[in-house]
């Protein structure tokens, strides 16, 4: 049966209530969606990462997208098993320094740029949090911030696409090709943290410069979109209810994870079978399109009764938004930690916005769920 997907988080409910692994046969994939098969699926190693699929790319536009993939995107580490990658990861984490409560504070107390008294929760004031972290992470300007964060809407543009056209791959190759020349100059130059320590690793030819491009592709569209999802849904809830805040101050680690688990930002994780594997008593052949679905693990009533609830469970921390196994979110920490951070120092003024719930526009695609800027 092949089912039309509108919204994904209703169409993955209504998988996983059906199927153990679903076959779409439109599109020939495998939707995993119960919450054990999807944990299972990201620690097991029969699942690789995914090749192209090229199924439901317009037909004019396939040699464009084949080069595009091929030159930049195979590339990236989320979308290889390649030693590298795991060179260039173990760089990343040793690397990501995570900030610290006061300075996250301070942003949000002398953020007067972007602050409007009347809507003081908006998409553009939490932006211009982020923007601080990503600065002092890729050691860039601030004035380089803009054309970063452009190449960084093009390419999730383009990784969100449905259906894709050709303006959107077109902007994404041109993005991709700016972002490797930006990353070339930039770990020329680089004198201090992440850089020179990568630039250490490519001249002892233990990593390739574009598993590198690719890296600096991850952190920029990781650190942008889905951590201002998760801030965005962590502060819909703080000021939808008076008793949230105190939640929040009672464990605010399990309520940004408890956000985490409601929305997550990323609705899947792409995989190839290598073999044959047996998923929920269905076979799934080798050399399949494997989609772990994890923001229908992390609604499955199994696992989180009444799913649809915000609320500080025992087990919420057990949410999949970032992976799990090898290629889970190197990122996840300061992710996390960004979140609940921001979360905090605008406990205050959500107390002072009272009966004004704050709401943010959403933009849902199959693939995940963005603010609108
Ligand atoms: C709330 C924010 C974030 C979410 C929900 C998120 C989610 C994810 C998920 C689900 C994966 C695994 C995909 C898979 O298994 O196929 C992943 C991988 C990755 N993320 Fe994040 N991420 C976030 C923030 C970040 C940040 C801040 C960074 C960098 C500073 C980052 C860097 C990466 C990288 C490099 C990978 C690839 C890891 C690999 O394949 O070895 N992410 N992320």
């Amino acid at each position: 049966m092949s089912v039309a997907i509108p919204e994904p988080v209703l169409w993955f409910d209504r998988i996983r209530e059906s199927d153990g692994p679903h076959r779409d046969d439109a599109s020939g994939k495998y939707f995993v969606t119960r919450y054990e098969s999807v944990r299972r699926g990201f620690l097991d190693e029969r699942l690789g990462a995914p090749g192209l699929n090229l199924a439901k790319v317009p037909k004019e536009l396939h040699q464009s997208v084949i080069d595009m993939e091929e030159r930049y995107f195979s590339r990236w580490p989320v979308f290889s098993d390649s030693p590298q990658r795991s060179v260039a990861r173990r760089a990343l984490m040793k690397h990501l320094r995570v900030v610290d409560k006061g300075t996250i504070a301070s942003w949000v107390d002398s953020d007067e740029p972007t602050w409007n008294a009347h809507r003081p929760f908006t998409s553009q004031w939490l932006l211009h949090l982020l923007k601080r972290s990503l600065i002092s992470l890729l050691d860039v300007e601030q004035t380089q911030f803009d054309m970063l964060l452009k190449w960084s809407d093009e390419i999730t543009g383009y990784l969100s696409a449905h259906p894709l056209d050709r303006g959107t791959v077109d902007r994404a190759t041109d993005a991709l090709a700016s972002l490797e020349e930006f990353v070339i100059k930039n770990l020329q130059t680089a004198e201090q943290g992440l850089g020179l320590h990568l630039r250490s690793l490519l001249e002892q030819q233990q990593v390739d410069q574009s598993t590198l491009v690719g890296l600096y592709g991850q952190i920029l569209t990781g650190t942008l979109e889905p951590t201002l999802s998760a801030i965005a849904v962590a502060l819909e809830q703080l000021t939808g209810r008076r008793e949230r805040s105190d939640e929040f101050e009672f464990d605010g680690a399990r309520f940004t994870h408890e956000a985490l688990r409601l929305a997550s930002p990323f609705h899947y994780a792409p995989r190839r079978a290598l073999e044959e594997v047996e998923i929920d008593g269905g076979l799934i052949p080798a050399g399949s399109d494997v989609v772990l679905c994890i923001v229908a693990a992390n609604r499955d009533p199994g696992m989180f009764p009444d799913p649809g609830r915000f609320e500080l469970r025992e087990n919420s921390s057990k949410h999949l938004s970032f992976g799990l196994g090898g290629h889970s979110c190197p990122g996840a920490r300061l992710a996390h930690q960004l979140c609940e951070e921001v979360t905090r120092a605008c406990l205050d003024l959500a107390r002072n916005a009272g009966s004004r719930p704050v709401t943010f526009d959403w933009d849902v695609s199959r693939s995940m769920r963005k603010i609108t800027r």
